[in-house]
């Protein structure tokens, strides 16, 4: 693993040569430029809508894609051309502190025709996102977020197909204009649905590669609330990282894959001109195709190398002498005084980061408005380098994707049975689990520690761990 001194060592360096592909352009930066990051409108006419929306994206396409690599120092500049101030936060690198693009707590909004440059060298290869971390329901549900690979030179060669997969609905009419993004009703439960269901902002690709190819699929659930359960047709298909991270390859049949979590995917194309091999989401009653890969073109000659990625290399908890803490995700959980507060105050137009509601909590703490003077204790005080177990415990009737920034956990055991072990930055539990991760507490700071389903963290279920 890179070591923190080799870490920051990397800090001091200045070589990068990132590219940024925003749909079907593509621009390369000066190597010594940084990469700029427009945040700006860009018009897409959705699936089963019959006129433009107008999505806020990072450069002129949706999505965004970036492709940064492992160890290298990037830097990215933001330019906030949107009406909001905003800021990036790079969701499940393992940042330095300054860097994790969270208005109040890392960094001072960026406000429009502001411009903020974030500088770090990826330490993890993988499959990751990033997105703006205040107002989130509205700016994600505008579209405003972006893939980021970190390429490995070793994995150089080892697919000959490599295609990431946005995928995320929309909240809609068939004129292309926007429903509510958020709805008390949803806000309570589930979250708040999409009408148009996309991948990379279309239906699902069709994708050619030749009879024996090596394909490798990165997916992205970039949505607010909607949960996919994988499944596959026409070849085996496998995971081979999740939330970006390599793991031993496992069937991808049955995987969960809920709001911010990854799915990196590893078939071989079947040796039959024509064959068909269709991706899908089963979760609903008609299964949703997510990619279809048509065999096609001269054959590749069989390689026997495994279908797996190299193994991950992350600080590796030492359960012996881990400490243990809980997190009790609860609903329905009032405070009175921070109800009242939060109906009373009226919020001037920077105030982009407030909520009007309170309908969750974690350890009976809410902080709904992310607002400095009502910032709830921590939820844990951690030591930089010591271990750490956190039993997530779900004490609500709906399933929360629970993020951690800047540190990659392995997910342990769960009430329910047993689990796959495996590297996440985000995992979901299910109503009534309990689901232990454990980590290496990371570089000093206060890190956020929410539900991905984005309604949710905006009505209480956000709160930070501080390690320091
Ligand atoms: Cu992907 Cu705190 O976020
Ligand atoms: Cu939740």
């Amino acid at each position: 693993m890179v070591s923190r001194r080799g870490f920051m060592a990397g800090l001091a360096g200045a070589a990068m040569l990132p590219r940024v592909l925003g749909g079907s352009r593509a621009w390369a930066a000066a190597p010594s430029a940084p990469l700029v990051l427009n945040a700006a409108e860009t018009t897409l006419t959705l699936p089963g809508c019959q006129r433009p929306t107008t999505l806020w994206t990072y450069g002129d396409a949706w999505p965004a894609e970036i492709r940064l690599k492992r160890g290298e120092m990037a830097h990215l500049l933001l330019r906030n051309q949107l009406k909001d101030h905003t800021a990036i936060h790079w969701h499940g690198l393992r940042v330095p502190h300054a860097m994790d693009g969270v208005p109040y707590v890392t960094q001072d909004p960026v406000k429009h025709g502001e411009e903020f440059m974030y500088s770090f060298a990826p330490p993890d290869p993988g499959t990751f996102f990033f997105h703006p971390h205040c107002n989130t329901v509205e700016a994600l549900g505008r579209g405003l977020a972006g893939a980021l690979i970190v390429e490995d030179p070793r994995e150089d060669g080892l697919f000959d197909l490599d295609r990431t997969l946005v995928v995320k609905d929309w909240r809609v009419a068939g004129d292309g204009s926007y429903l509510s993004f958020m709805t008390d009703r949803g806000a309570a439960r589930a979250g708040t649905f999409g009408t148009r269901r996309s991948v990379n902002g279309a239906t699902a690709p069709v994708i050619t590669a030749p009879p024996g190819a090596r394909v490798r699929l990165r997916l992205l659930n970039v949505d607010t609330s909607r949960i996919m359960t994988l499944g596959a047709a026409g070849a085996p298909v496998s995971i081979v990282a999740t939330d970006g991270n390599a793991c031993p390859p496992f069937t991808l049949d049955g995987w969960r894959l809920g709001p911010a979590m990854r799915a990196d995917l590893a078939l071989v194309m079947p040796v039959r001109p024509g064959s068909r091999v269709e991706i899908r989401d089963t979760w609903g009653q008609e299964p949703f195709p997510l990619a279809v890969l048509v065999a096609e073109g001269s054959p590749r000659t069989a390689d026997r190398r495994a279908l797996a990625l190299p193994k991950a290399e992350l600080p590796r908890p030492d359960l012996k002498t881990a400490e243990f803490f809980t997190l009790s995700l609860q609903a329905g959980v009032s405070d009175p005084a921070l109800d009242s507060w939060l109906k009373e105050n009226r919020f001037g137009d920077d105030a982009l980061c407030r909520a009007e509601r309170l309908f969750w909590a974690i350890n009976n703490k809410a902080w709904p408005a992310m607002d400095m003077d009502k910032r709830p204790p921590p939820l844990a005080e951690l030591t930089p380098g010591r271990s750490y177990v956190a039993e997530i415990a779900n004490h609500t009737q709906h399933p929360h994707p629970i993020h951690l920034h800047g540190h990659t956990f392995q997910v342990l055991s769960s009430s329910r049975g047993p689990v796959r072990a495996h590297w996440a930055d985000t995992v979901l539990v299910a109503p009534d689990e309990r689901v232990r991760i454990a980590f290496v507490a990371g570089q000093p700071g206060d890190w956020m520690l929410h539900c991905h389903i984005i309604e949710h963290q905006e009505t209480g279920m956000m709160g930070y761990i501080r390690v320091g």
